[in-house]
């Protein structure tokens, strides 16, 4: 039990005590490993946890939209990697943003340059780009050190536009469960990335800056030495299936706390949090201090709860995956000590666009 007090259920429940160690921590051996750390934004969606990373020695934040950067921006966070490509829609907003902090941007494409080079040229500015490299998610960047040398080489010609370095995140990687075959697959990722690297190298000769890296892969960045900086985000907060990979060992921060409103069936217990309070989209929630317990969902606002005695009136729950369980409340409740000491508004929550 975290706390002895009354917390109103459905809550999302923050230990301060396990922030702070990981935040901590992550930094402490980011630092020894002679890479920097820019923390992911899209875990946490909050500024109070950027400055906390900031004050911790990170390099700046990410974030995975626009809509995340301006929170952040106008917070006063001021180094911002947006990590997601931005539609022409966007470009507007991520000009206005660049009045506000150092703001990046990623490109795949000669196209992207083009357009990010015509909006930069009417308001006279500059704008920093990295180009995205697919190591292995295909999800967006370019497939080959030959892709990679067009759009470098886009940027060169491309007034407004200027290169600054290379990402390429190994996000497919995160979770693979065995810690030797996520070190083997990583060091393939990261080869495939030193070639785009060579070949963005080969027009940006002193390109210093090459981003990736998660939870799961940041020491294996590390050991392999191309990297100059890692990307970890979820390490924060944590959830149960980052619990459940081999080497992964920051402490669980996160939690939500349910009611027991149902118990008339016998061996189940039904509790006020369905999935309007925890996503499934990397499965069900764990049953916090109780390995032999499960918790399913049962609609928007109940879920099922079985292994637990018949008179429990709360039950603590991990959630599976943080950023989009996060991605649902408000506020957090804030724990220190086993005492509640306030809430903290998720402020970039909902920011999807
Ligand atoms: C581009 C990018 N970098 C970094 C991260 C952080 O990864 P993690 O939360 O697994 O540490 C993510 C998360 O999805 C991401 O999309």
């Amino acid at each position: 039990v975290l706390t002895s007090e009354e917390i109103d259920t459905p809550a999302l429940v923050l230990d301060l005590d396990a922030v702070e160690r990981n935040i901590a921590r992550m930094a402490a051996e980011c630092a020894a490993g002679g890479i920097a750390l820019r923390p992911h934004a899209k875990t946490h969606k909050s500024p109070w946890f950027a400055s906390r990373q900031s004050g911790a020695g990170a390099a700046g934040i990410c974030t995975a939209k626009i809509g995340e950067a301006e929170v952040m921006a106008r917070a006063g966070i001021d180094d911002i990697l947006l990590t997601t490509e931005l539609t022409r829609a966007k470009l507007d907003r991520f000009l206005d943003l660049l009045e506000l902090a150092r703001v990046t941007a990623v490109v795949e494409s000669a196209d992207a340059v083009a357009d990010l080079g015509r909006a930069a040229a009417l308001r006279g500015v500059e704008i920093p780009v990295l180009v995205d490299v697919n190591v292995g998610q295909d999800r967006c960047g370019v497939d080959s050190p030959e892709a990679a040398g067009v759009v470098a080489r886009a940027c060169a010609s491309t007034e407004g536009v200027r290169l600054v370095g290379v990402q390429g995140y190994e996000g497919h990687l995160q979770h693979v469960l065995r810690a030797d075959e996520r070190r083997r697959l990583a060091f393939e990722a990261y080869d495939r990335l030193a070639a785009a690297v060579e070949a963005v190298r080969a027009v940006a000769l002193d390109l210093d800056w090459v981003t990736t890296a998660g939870t799961g892969t940041y020491r294996y960045a590390i050991e392999h030495g191309l990297a100059t900086e890692a990307q970890a985000g979820s390490y924060a907060v944590m959830d149960a299936r980052y619990g459940a990979v081999e080497g992964v060992d920051f402490d669980a921060a996160l939690f939500v706390v349910s009611g027991v409103v149902g118990r008339n069936r016998p061996g189940r217990l039904i509790v006020d949090a369905g999935m309007k309070t925890l996503s499934t989209d990397d499965g069900m929630p764990a049953v916090l201090g109780h390995a032999d317990a499960t918790y399913e969902t049962v609609g928007d606002e109940h879920g099922r709860v079985t292994g637990l005695d018949a008179t429990t009136e709360r039950v603590w729950l991990v959630p599976s995956h943080c950023d989009t369980t996060i991605n649902l409340h408000d506020r957090y409740t804030l724990v220190r000590g086993g005492r509640v000491v306030g809430t903290l508004p998720i402020a970039a929550r909902g920011r999807v666009t």
